[in-house]
């Protein structure tokens, strides 16, 4: 009758606990509800006292009881956990997912001015009909001195400013190892390619980088004479600046063209006058201060290609052709009228957003 009883106290106590728990609001409250009922003073325990006034027989079917009270109980506590982390989890997202928001909106890159002004001067000598060529940028010392009739130890290596990766391993100093390479891999011409990539010299100030970019016109064909390099440079020049631009050529010295021309083209500041018309771009003399008052700016090099070139990569003999080479830089500089080449590599988005 005792076991019966405790049984039916043990059943009370259960059913007012998972009462309690089912209505619980907090984890504080659980915490202190699982101490209250199965704590070391805990409610059920407590029934368990009774047990000294059962019989041997009896005592395990109590303790049976009690424990089956208490998984339950502990069970019920389980639940609750759960209920109330879900409902502080969906508190949460209620909050945080606000559909109506405004968006804060993508932010898209672009594309490095270098490589806006590279893809410029490519695209008008696409329709020149160039046709657009790669190469490596660490490259022998064949196609980038020897087979551009740089002779071994010629002084002329020193115009240059080489990296040497070893004696005959460089960072290529200029793109016209291209020419060579495209020259040897098509075997005959005609050749119509415009070479572009990074170029690598071992010179830095406002208006040097170690690391630039150069674009290389070759046109090699039967009958090509002076008279084409100059139309298609002035046509070049004419379209990359404006229609009004001047252009002029100075004899100069290039090892793999002869005769070899400086170019030269109408300020862009002071359109050739030699005075700017803002009073700021003038020097204290009152000379325009990016031409220095000539009128004048260098912009490329060019060339009839030389003879031995072309012996260099087997072309018939009586092949002619005239080439050029134009710093990307230099380009972009005078045209956004940049005075300091290191700002296109300092990664400064004022700068660059604003190309
Ligand atoms: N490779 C020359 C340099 O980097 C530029 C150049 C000059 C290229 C004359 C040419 C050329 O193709 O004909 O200084």
């Amino acid at each position: 009758m005792v076991l019966q009883a405790l049984i039916e106290e043990l059943g009370a106590e259960e059913s007012n606990l998972i009462k309690t728990i089912e209505a619980a609001l907090s984890s504080e409250e659980l915490e202190s509800l699982r101490v209250k009922a199965i704590g070391k003073k805990g409610s059920l325990t407590k029934v368990l006292r009774g047990m000294g006034k059962l019989s041997p027989d009896d005592r395990p079917k109590l303790g049976a009881a009690a424990n089956q009270a208490r998984d339950r109980v502990n069970n019920a506590l389980e639940h609750a956990k759960k209920r109330l982390e879900n409902a502080a989890l969906e508190a949460e997202l209620k909050i945080q997912l606000d559909l109506s928001e405004p968006s804060a909106g993508l932010s898209l890159g672009s594309s490095h001015p270098i490589m806006q002004v590279q893809e410029e001067i490519l695209s008008v000598m696409d329709r020149l009909g160039f046709q657009r060529a790669e190469g490596p940028e660490i490259e022998h010392d064949f196609y980038n001195f020897e087979a551009l009739n740089f002779p071994h130890n010629h002084p002329a290596r020193d115009m240059q400013d080489t990296f040497f990766v070893d004696e005959n391993v460089v960072l290529r100093t200029h793109t016209s190892p291209i020419q060579i390479r495209q020259m040897l891999a098509q075997g005959e011409p005609p050749m119509h390619i415009s070479g572009y990539g990074r170029v690598y010299r071992h010179d830095q100030d406002a208006t040097h980088s170690p690391m630039f970019h150069q674009i290389e016109g070759l046109w090699v064909d039967h009958g090509v004479h002076l008279g084409h390099l100059k139309g298609t440079i002035t046509a070049f020049l004419e379209t990359l600046f404006t229609p009004e631009t001047g252009v002029r050529f100075r004899p100069s010295y290039f090892p793999f063209t002869e005769p070899s021309a400086e170019v030269d083209m109408s300020c862009v500041m002071c359109g050739g006058s030699g005075v700017a018309h803002d009073p700021a771009a003038n020097n204290e003399h009152g000379k325009c201060k990016m031409c220095k008052g000539t009128g004048w700016i260098e912009i490329l090099g060019a060339g009839m290609v030389d003879p031995n070139v072309f012996g260099a990569v087997n072309f018939p003999k009586d092949i002619r052709g005239f080439a050029f080479g134009i710093g990307v830089e230099r380009v972009a500089m005078l045209k956004y009228g940049i005075s300091d080449i290191r700002m296109f590599y300092e990664n400064d988005h004022r700068f660059l957003s604003q190309f």
